[in-house]
C-alpha cells in the first residue's frame, strides 16, 4: 500500500514538473515572438519615414499661394503647411519622433537635374485619358502645379499654352510633359489660354493673356510659351530660361529636324520676366497665323538680344498632325506688320494688352483660362 502511494506520488511529482518546463518553454516562445513582432513594427514604420522623405518627383507641401478671382477661380486656401502635410504621409508614427523631427531646409536643385534620362520615344499612335495621366503623375497638384520635393527649383516657369478646341492634342502634351518637367526638377505650373469664341485666332495676344494671369497666381521668374502640338523627345532640352531668350523647339520633325530659318523663333520658347519686358511683350495685333513670332523675334534682335538654343540633338520635336483649324488662316497682312515691327513694338504689347477673362478652371493636370480677346 506504502509502495503504491509512494510510486504514484512519484509519477504525479514527474507530471508537475513536465507541465511546470511545458509552461516555461511557452512563456519564453511567446517573448521571443513577442520581441521580434516590437522589431518588425519598428522597422516597417522607420522604412515608411525615410521612403516618404527620399521619393523622387513628389511634393512636400500643397501650400502654393492662393489667388482669389472675382469669376470664380478656385483658392488653394486651406492646404496643409509643410509639415502638416508631411505628419499625414508618415502615419503611424511614434509620437517622440514628431516633436524630434527637424523641418528640413532644402537646398538648391543641381543646374542639371540628375533624374533626367536623355532621348525618348514620342508616337501619337495610342489615345491617352486624362485618369491614367493624373494616376502616373501622382505628384502633380491641382490646377498642374509641381514642385520639387527634395530641393528647392532652379526656377519657378509657368508653362503657357494658346489653345482652342485641341483637346486632343493637349492630352499628349500633359501625358508626355508632366513626367519630363518633373524630372528636369522646375517648380511649374501649366496654363492653357483658351480663345473664347469663334473669331479669328490670335495666338501672340493669348500668350500675353498668360504671361499676366500666371503672375497673378504665383511669383513666376520665367515663361515657356508652347504650342500645344509639339512634344520634346530629349528630357535634356530644359523648359527654363537662359540669359538670352531661348528657342527650344529648335529640330522639328515637321522641318526635317533642322531649323526652318535662322531667325525662326516659333513652337516652343522661353523668357524671363525681364526679357520679356524688355521687349514690350508679344504683338497683339496678329490674326490668324502666321508672323507673331517673327515678330517677337524681330523685337528681341532691336533690342540686342540674341537667341539662345539646345543641340540640333536635344532639340528635336514632334508635332502632332493636324488639319489647319478653322479661323486661323494664314495672316495677309503679316509681311507688312514684320517689316514695321521697330516702329510698332514700342506702343503695341503688353502696355497695351486688353482682354476679359471669361473663366478659370483648375483641372487636376492644368489651369484653363478662357478669354474674349475681341477681334480684328
Ligand atoms: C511664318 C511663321 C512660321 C514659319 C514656319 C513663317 O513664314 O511667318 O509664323 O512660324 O513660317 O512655319
Amino acid at each position: 500500500m506504502a509502495a503504491d502511494s509512494a510510486a504514484s506520488f512519484g509519477l504525479l511529482h514527474r507530471v508537475c514538473k513536465l507541465v511546470v518546463l511545458l509552461c516555461l518553454l511557452h512563456i519564453s516562445v511567446t517573448v521571443v515572438f513577442y520581441v521580434r513582432s516590437l522589431d518588425i513594427r519598428f522597422a516597417f514604420v522607420q522604412n515608411q519615414q525615410s521612403h516618404n522623405i527620399t521619393q523622387p518627383n513628389q511634393v512636400l507641401t500643397n501650400d502654393f499661394p492662393s489667388r482669389t478671382d472675382p469669376k470664380g477661380a478656385e483658392s488653394y486656401k486651406g492646404a496643409p503647411t509643410e509639415v502638416q502635410q508631411r505628419d499625414q504621409e508618415d502615419e503611424p508614427k511614434p509620437p517622440e519622433q514628431k516633436t524630434e523631427e527637424p523641418v528640413k531646409k532644402l537646398e538648391k536643385c543641381p543646374e542639371t537635374s540628375p533624374l533626367l534620362v536623355g532621348p525618348l520615344r514620342v508616337d501619337f499612335n495610342t489615345p491617352v485619358d486624362l485618369e491614367q495621366i493624373k494616376k502616373e503623375n501622382p505628384a502633380v497638384r491641382h490646377g498642374g502645379r509641381f514642385r520639387p520635393r527634395d530641393c528647392k527649383a532652379q526656377q519657378k516657369v509657368a508653362i503657357i499654352i494658346p489653345f482652342r478646341k485641341r483637346d486632343e492634342h493637349l492630352r499628349y502634351w500633359l501625358y508626355y510633359l508632366h513626367p519630363i518637367l518633373q524630372r528636369q526638377q522646375l517648380d511649374y505650373g501649366v496654363y492653357v489660354i483658351n480663345q473664347d469664341g469663334d473669331e479669328i485666332f490670335n495666338r501672340a495676344k493669348l500668350l500675353n493673356v498668360g504671361y499676366v494671369e500666371a503672375l497673378k497666381e504665383y511669383d513666376y521668374e520665367c515663361f515657356v510659351f508652347s504650342d500645344v502640338d509639339l512634344i520634346p523627345m530629349d528630357d535634356r532640352n530644359t523648359y527654363k530660361c537662359f540669359s538670352q531668350p531661348r528657342h527650344l523647339s529648335v529640330s522639328m520633325d515637321k522641318f526635317g529636324f533642322r531649323l526652318p530659318y535662322n531667325q525662326y523663333f516659333g513652337g516652343v520658347s522661353s523668357m524671363s520676366k525681364d526679357q520679356y519686358l524688355k521687349i514690350n511683350g508679344f504683338p497683339n495685333n496678329y490674326w490668324g497665323w502666321g508672323g507673331e513670332d517673327d515678330d517677337i523675334y524681330n523685337r528681341l534682335a532691336s533690342k540686342g538680344m540674341s537667341i539662345s538654343r539646345p543641340s540640333g540633338e536635344q532639340g528635336k520635336c514632334r508635332m502632332i498632325r493636324h488639319q489647319r483649324d478653322k479661323k486661323n488662316e494664314p495672316n495677309p497682312q503679316r509681311f507688312d506688320r514684320i517689316a514695321h515691327t521697330r516702329q510698332t513694338m514700342a506702343k503695341d504689347g503688353i502696355n497695351s494688352l486688353s482682354y476679359e477673362v471669361v473663366k478659370i478652371e483648375k483641372f487636376d493636370l492644368f489651369t484653363k483660362i478662357t478669354v474674349d480677346v475681341g477681334k480684328p
